[in-house]
């Protein structure tokens, strides 16, 4: 095989019918490299890295992790049934006392590499039969995600969609309970699956950084890669900057290496991020096209919000079209115009994709407005990073005519950097806040609150004539209600439609637009 073809590509031949590596089940000859240690690898129709969800005949994945080590499973999963056990060659010590077991063992470099492989083998490569979409960037990925599937399907080319919020074969939508931004790998596979089975032309999949960097995006087999915009955040899983840009810039150099399926492969740019640099060298010699607010190829004039919304001029190549949107602000504007773009690459009329924009429902969790007939406004969105919640205010602030109240928070386990960051931007827009739990997790939930308070206090904040705090969170939002009157807005920030509060290891059932509507019904009673 010619040395020069690049790693996706000769995968791509191989598996399509060429000469396997191995003789055996499907799912082992996908996998690149790997050895036979022990026993015969049978065919599997599941496969997973938790212990817990093996059932008889599932492949066990043993997954070296952050906080537990899969090797430590495997004797678990091979009494629950696991048939074939994938392991990882450089973790000989932990696997080598249990051979020999009662599974097949298959050595490879790379048990996340592997995962992907395996799945995608298991699922019938679904992604080979879909046009994919990625999405990355630190904020307005999920916006982006719904949008673009909006606007393919809307034009004709009927998309799903996997998202921090929900999971949509095209057809009917499941909300995404998991708290993960991008699932692993078989569940990614999965979902493709249903995609395709749904019949569906295309899949956008919201891909994290993290999620790119624990490969578990691999064999998405991307036809369009799409940035949004970067921004510090999640370094305490990067380490630095220039680490999660190069995370992010993984989709482009996937973009670039994925088998050509006929469809026009193209990498969608922000103009106005300079880290767009980044991903365009990553994506080599595949097309680009730009969007953005300013000078691109796919431009906005004339952004007004209205009572309905947002209206602007959308521009391509000297075309221009009056496009309408009920999302809020500037940046949803250049969300709206990605997904323009994306669509126009793959072949949608300019006119009939800016029309699609219109129809839009909005993202649940993402601006949302609960509206139970009280006088004031109460919006839910998941703003956790200080760019995001400057954003969310700056767009609330022309049609709040009083207070600004803000309830929000910030996750334990999750970049410190993010409590006095988005604290500032509270302090600097908004009128009064209430400090609440988020996820507190394994840390000190009054640390946490403490920290926020700090940086409040720092930015011309004073305690109990500017902020309180109320670390219950149902409680947090009765006493923001409370203090609403006519004109004012209150925003529920963090947690969107996520189902649970983490406190320590309990997730406690949450569902904040729910207890919003029951406590605003009860207030209006009163
Ligand atoms: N293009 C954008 N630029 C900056 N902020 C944005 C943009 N789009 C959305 N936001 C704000 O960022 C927050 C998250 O939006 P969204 O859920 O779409 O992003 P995300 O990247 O999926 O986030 P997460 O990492 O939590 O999954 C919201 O508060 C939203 O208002
Ligand atoms: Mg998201």
């Amino acid at each position: 095989m010619a040395a020069a073809l690049n790693i996706g590509r000769v995968r791509y031949t191989r598996s399509m019918g060429g000469a396997g590596q191995h003789d055996g089940p499907g799912w082992l000859q996908s996998l690149s490299g790997a050895r036979i240690i022990a026993g015969t690898p049978a065919g599997a129709s599941d496969i997973t890295h938790d212990s817990r969800r093996v059932r008889a005949g599932s492949i066990f994945v043993a997954i070296p992790g952050a906080t537990a080590d899969g090797n430590s499973f495997i004797s678990a999963a091979m009494a629950a049934g696991a048939r074939s056990i994938i392991v990882q060659t450089d973790r000989r010590a932990s696997w080598a006392p249990l051979l020999p077991g009662d599974a097949a063992f298959v050595a490879v470099p790379d048990v996340r590499v592997a995962l992907a492989e395996a799945a995608a083998a298991i699922c019938g490569q679904p992604a080979r039969a879909l046009g994919v979409v990625g999405v990355t960037g630190t904020d307005g990925k999920t916006t982006t995600t719904h949008l673009i599937a909006h606007v393919l399907s809307t034009t004709g080319r009927r998309a799903g969609y996997l998202s921090s919020v929900e999971f949509s074969d095209g057809l009917s939508i499941e909300l995404n309970a998991s708290h993960m931004t991008t699932l692993e790998a078989p569940d990614v596979q999965r979902e493709l699956r249903r995609i395709v089975d749904a019949g569906a032309a295309y899949a956008v999949v919201e891909a994290s950084s993290i999620g790119l960097e624990l490969h578990r995006v691999d064999q998405c087999d991307f036809d369009v890669a799409v940035f949004t915009n970067l921004t510090p955040d999640h370094l305490d899983f990067h380490g630095d900057m220039e680490s999660y840009r190069a995370s992010k810039a993984k989709l482009f150099s996937m973009l670039a290496d994925s088998p050509d399926k006929g469809l026009p492969k193209t990498a969608v740019l922000n103009a106005d991020d300079p880290a767009s640099a980044v991903m365009r060298a990553a994506a080599r010699t595949v097309a680009a096209m730009t969007y953005g607010l300013h000078d691109a190829d796919v431009s906005a004039q004339g952004i007004a919000p209205d009572a309905e919304g947002t209206r602007f001029t959308a521009r391509m190549r000297g075309q221009d079209v009056g496009a309408r949107t009920r999302l809020l602000g500037d940046y949803n504007v250049a969300n709206c115009l990605a997904a323009v773009a994306v669509a126009v690459s793959q072949g949608a009329r300019f006119d009939a994709a800016v029309a699609a924009l219109d129809s839009f429902p909005g993202v649940p969790g993402r601006m949302e407005a609960i509206d139970e007939g009280q006088p004031y406004r109460v919006i839910v969105d998941i703003a956790s990073t200080e760019p995001a919640m400057r954003n969310v205010l700056r767009a609330l602030r022309p049609s709040t005519t009083g207070k600004l109240i803000v309830v929000f928070g910030a996750a334990g386990e999750r970049d410190v950097g993010r409590r006095s960051g988005i604290a500032r931007a509270v302090a600097d827009s908004a009128d009064f806040a209430v400090i609440a739990n988020e996820d507190p997790r394994s840390e000190d939930a009054d640390a946490i609150i403490d920290e926020i308070a700090r940086a409040l206090i720092a930015g011309g904040f004073t305690e109990r004539r500017d902020f309180i705090r109320e670390p219950d969170r149902r409680t947090a939002l009765r006493r923001a209600f409370k203090r609403a009157t006519a004109g004012d807005t209150v925003l529920l920030a963090g947690k969107g439609t996520e189902q649970s509060i983490v406190i320590g290891t309990t997730h406690h059932p949450w569902d904040e637009r729910r207890v919003a509507r029951e406590l605003l019904r009860g207030i209006s009673v009163v």
